[in-house]
């Protein structure tokens, strides 16, 4: 078996696509790190809301970056990639709708995406990883060896959050969800600093109508091409 060389896998797409799932699978798949960008701006949110920083729509951008630069943040992921801020595991509470209603702000501040980036840049230059996230074949990676661009329609989008929120014990409304959805996809396409576009050298996956097992199957064929790989991997 030939292996997959050492190279950076960069997943962008709109909310709920199923980016991360793919990503894990396919870390998982090829020995790679999985990291997720979208947790570490959900971390930086419940941060900035559990100092008291945010309040309804508004958020304290000033008293957020002062904190982040005199203590920063001790962000991490631990096994069965669960994100902490230092030992404290944060997995839960960063996936809740309050934190989904307040990360696209949050994570359209400027020096909130520096922050972020500074990271992720040490942590993909050890090569080996997928990424996920919204602007990582853009602007994070823009040199990514392979980039994917996920999309789904609107209708399947919300279902799968739906679903993913209701197996968490987190009753939603359906129109609530569609609603979060699609206000984080205008806010995060539309911020100034590297919102969400399609990387020129990105493939598309529209996967509105695909299971895991046939994205990963198509993402396999395609890295077997691009890297010329002949045998099963
Ligand atoms: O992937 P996610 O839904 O967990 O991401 C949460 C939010 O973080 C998303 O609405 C926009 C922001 N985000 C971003 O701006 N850039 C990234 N690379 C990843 C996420």
């Amino acid at each position: 078996m030939n292996a997959v060389p050492d190279i950076i896998i960069a997943i962008d797409g709109y909310s709920a696509t199923g980016k991360s799932t793919l990503a894990k699978l396919i870390a998982a798949e090829f020995g790679f790190t999985y990291l997720d960008s979208g947790a570490m701006y959900r971390a930086v949110t419940l941060f900035a809301m559990e100092s008291g920083f945010v309040s309804g729509e508004s958020i304290n951008a000033d008293a957020l970056r002062q904190a982040l630069e005199k203590d920063g943040l001790d962000i991490n992921f631990g096994a069965e990639n669960r994100t902490f801020i230092g030992d404290r595991c944060i997995e839960k509470e960063i996936r809740s709708m309050e934190v989904s209603s307040h990360v696209s702000p949050v994570a359209a501040l400027a020096f909130v995406r520096a922050f972020v980036d500074e990271k992720l840049h040490a942590w993909g230059r050890r090569g080996r990883v997928v990424m996920d996230g919204r602007d990582i074949g853009t602007a994070v990676f823009p040199e990514a060896q392979l980039k994917l661009f996920v999309t789904a329609s609107d209708q399947v989008r919300a279902q799968r959050r739906y679903d993913e929120l209701i197996s968490k014990g987190q009753q939603t409304p359906m129109q609530d969800v569609m609603a979060n959805l699609k206000e984080r996809d205008y806010i995060d396409s539309h911020r100034e600093t590297n919102p969400l576009r399609q990387a020129e050298d990105a493939f598309v996956l529209d996967n509105s109508d695909m299971n895991l097992h046939e994205e990963l199957v198509w993402v396999k064929g395609l890295i077997m091409g691009r890297f010329g790989i002949f045998e099963s991997i």
